[in-house]
């Protein structure tokens, strides 16, 4: 018998270029590349060179020009504004073609920069297609950040404009964007030449004198811009992601093999076609956001649903199933956490029974590890498939998934299936040798990635040899670790890191620790994230004190937690922090972190052979139980 997933899965590995050839063939190019995969210099691989295209045009005015002007090319579903607008390929095509004129209008050209600042509106896609209509590189910042990190990633991009928002809403909360716009500014050591913000009737902002400008004001007087035609290899996007200290890593998307990979994955993947209407339930301010709310459903043709809400209190735990009826969902796309918060309030799924979910075909998860106690109710509840996949900022789209446009395999609880189509993913020890079926080590992916995944770090090649390539030679680390059973199945156990997942939100417990430890009454600090029946994970701080310290510690903990708040933003989710006397270490000074970790999640441990002392162990449970972790000790 064929098997689809297994003859696609070997011709992607065995013969790549023949692969992505045949992929491209489905996406318009100004002129087709002169090589597919470019090995020539070893280990930057590149795809499509000498080939040029433009991402915008692939996804808006090619769909008009075969004649689908009409259809519906984004929803934008917002019951915290209580607003459902429906945009058509050929309005999409304008408003994109109109905001691509204020940028240029503004000095921005082939290769220019642009931070996007936005919350979850249609204008947030509108600024990212634009930017790609003129070739100019868009960083989206999610909204959750605080000034501090905005301004670190205006530095590392250096954008000429920065385009905002006045306001974004968080379930009930008006959050005003311009005061922080402007703080990161400050902060920031190179300066946007201007802003272009887009007032919302909430809260309008208050515009600076020849830097600010109004989006819709320039809106009325600008002359549409034309696709620019764009090197394949050249820049798409640079979105920062949490490294392991607080200087974020610059992932670079280009546009040809983004264009080519995401597009496949919208019916390899997905099962997805055109026409189809699309859900991913993220942020623009994500990877996710990036590749399945806007630019993959976009390429395919779909009907995509940018939703500005929350799964639960806007205004309740129905909404998923509101939305899904009422524009016909087929399949939706999700992190786990948006379903623990919906099963937490509605643990019978009652409110499911008020919707027609006849469209509905499919649910994938990912982000972080699917607990089989959610996949086991949305499976009950919502009788349809519930697919995990795998992936990361880095890679742009899914590494394992059940392929469900290939095969549909019988789902392992734990596991999110199997190795994606140009995903040569292996499991090494630290020798860098293969390890038996079954037996964990370090996930990672043989080169050369396929297209779609990161080239390179925003100006920093070598900082990209040396996070992905060094440590495993001839393999992309996904700094993941887990293992791979006798039926090729994934199984993504933890990161191999200090990168922590929160609600779905990637996290470095690194960033948050050189925080803390700029408080001048902190001596020493660890932060860990612990296991949360809601988030996955939530970061916790364990504080040592300068000798000396006579104040509150109550006070002290307040001020790190404001700080943490502060400096890297209310998406940190940082709220518990203990004071300690000192940190159970190893004789030669490392702190034992796992071993904390093991007694807040209240998992079995053994004292580590190499503890300098082991009543450390005993005062770190008593500090645990103090703020509620790690109830009793196995
Ligand atoms: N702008 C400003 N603030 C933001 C924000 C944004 N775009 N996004 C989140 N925040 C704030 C929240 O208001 C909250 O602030 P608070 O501490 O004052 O309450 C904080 O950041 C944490 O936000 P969040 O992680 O969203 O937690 P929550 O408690 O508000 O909601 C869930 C919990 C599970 C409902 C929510 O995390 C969720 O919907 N997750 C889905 C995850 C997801 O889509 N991940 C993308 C990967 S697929
Ligand atoms: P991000 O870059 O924010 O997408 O986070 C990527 C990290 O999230 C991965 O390295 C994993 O640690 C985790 N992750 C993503 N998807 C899954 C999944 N399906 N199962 C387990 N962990 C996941």
């Amino acid at each position: 018998m064929t098997d689809l997933y297994q003859n696609t899965f070997e011709k992607s590995i065995n013969d790549p270029n023949a692969f992505w050839a045949e992929a491209a063939e489905d996406c318009f190019w100004y002129k087709k590349w002169d090589k597919v995969l470019d090995d020539s210099k070893k280990p930057f691989y590149r795809w499509f060179t000498g080939g040029v295209t433009n991402t915008c045009y692939n996804a808006l005015d090619l769909h008009v020009k075969r004649g689908h002007g009409d259809r519906v090319a984004l929803i934008y579903d917002s019951p915290v504004t209580d607003t459902i607008k429906k945009y058509t390929y050929s309005q999409l095509t304008d408003l994109v073609a109109t905001f691509a004129g204020v940028l240029a209008g503004r000095g921005v050209a082939k290769g220019d920069r642009v931070i996007i600042y936005m919350p979850m509106i249609p204008e947030a896609a509108i600024a990212m297609l634009a930017c790609a209509r003129i070739g100019a590189v868009h960083s989206v910042v999610f909204g959750g950040f605080a000034a501090k990190e905005l301004a670190t990633r205006i530095n590392d991009a250096k954008p000429k404009v920065i385009v905002s928002a006045s306001c974004g809403i968080e379930a009930k909360r008006v959050i005003a964007y311009k005061p922080l716009l402007d703080e990161a500014i400050e902060f920031a050591t190179s300066k946007p030449e201007s802003c272009v913000i887009y007032q919302r009737p909430m809260a309008t902002a208050d515009l600076i004198a020849g830097r600010d400008f109004d989006w819709q004001k320039l809106a009325a007087d600008a002359k549409p811009h034309d696709c620019v035609p764009v090197a394949a290899t050249d820049p798409l996007y640079i979105l920062y992601t949490s490294g392991t200290t607080g200087q974020p890593k610059g992932v670079v998307r280009d546009n040809g093999g983004h264009l080519v990979a995401l597009k496949w994955s919208m019916k390899g993947v997905y099962n997805i076609d055109e026409g189809d209407v699309w859900w991913a339930a993220s942020d623009v301010g994500w990877v996710v956001g990036h590749s399945y709310i806007v630019y993959a459903p976009l390429f395919k043709g779909c009907t995509t649903i940018l939703f500005e809400g929350k799964p639960v209190g806007t205004p309740d735990a129905g909404v998923f199933w509101r939305i899904i009826s009422q524009h016909k969902v087929k399949s939706m796309f999700t992190a786990p956490t948006a379903y623990r918060a919906i099963k937490r309030e509605d643990p019978k799924g009652a409110l499911i029974k008020n919707y027609d979910l006849s469209s509905f075909n499919i649910l994938f998860m990912a982000g972080e590890r699917l607990d089989p106690d959610t996949l086991q109710w949305s499976e009950n509840h919502l009788k349809v498939p519930v697919i995990d996949h795998w992936w990361q900022t880095e890679t742009g789209w899914a590494i394992a998934a059940n392929c469900m446009g290939l095969k549909h395999f019988p789902v392992k609880y734990g596991s999110p299936t199997k190795a994606v189509p140009g995903w040569n993913v292996k499991v090494v020890n630290p020798g860098n040798e293969e390890v038996a079926a079954g037996e964990i080590g370090a996930l990672v992916v043989k080169l050369p990635l396929p297209p779609g995944s990161l080239p390179t770090l925003w100006n920093n090649d070598a900082g990209y040899v040396k996070s992905y390539l060094e440590e495993f030679p001839g393999y992309y680390k996904t700094a993941d670790a887990g293992f791979i059973d006798e039926d090729n199945y994934i199984y993504v156990m933890s990161r191999t890191d200090d990168i922590i997942n929160v609600a779905g939100h990637r996290l470095s417990t690194g960033a948050m620790e050189e925080v803390l430890a700029d408080h001048p009454d902190v001596a020493e600090c660890a932060v860990l994230g612990v296991e949360d029946s809601l988030k996955g994970q939530i970061p916790i701080g364990f504080l040592v004190l300068n000798a000396g310290v006579d104040r509150k510690e109550a006070d002290i903990v307040k001020e790190v937690i404001q700080m943490v708040r502060d400096r890297i933003g209310p998406v940190a989710a940082f709220k518990t922090a203990t004071v300690v006397k000192r940190l159970p270490k190893t004789r030669s000074g490392k702190i034992l972190r796992g071993t904390i970790q093991k007694i807040a999640d209240n998992k079995e441990f053994k004292t580590p052979a190499t503890i300098d002392d082991p009543a450390t162990l005993t005062e770190m449970e008593e500090a645990l139980n103090r703020i509620g972790f790690a109830k009793s000790r196995k």
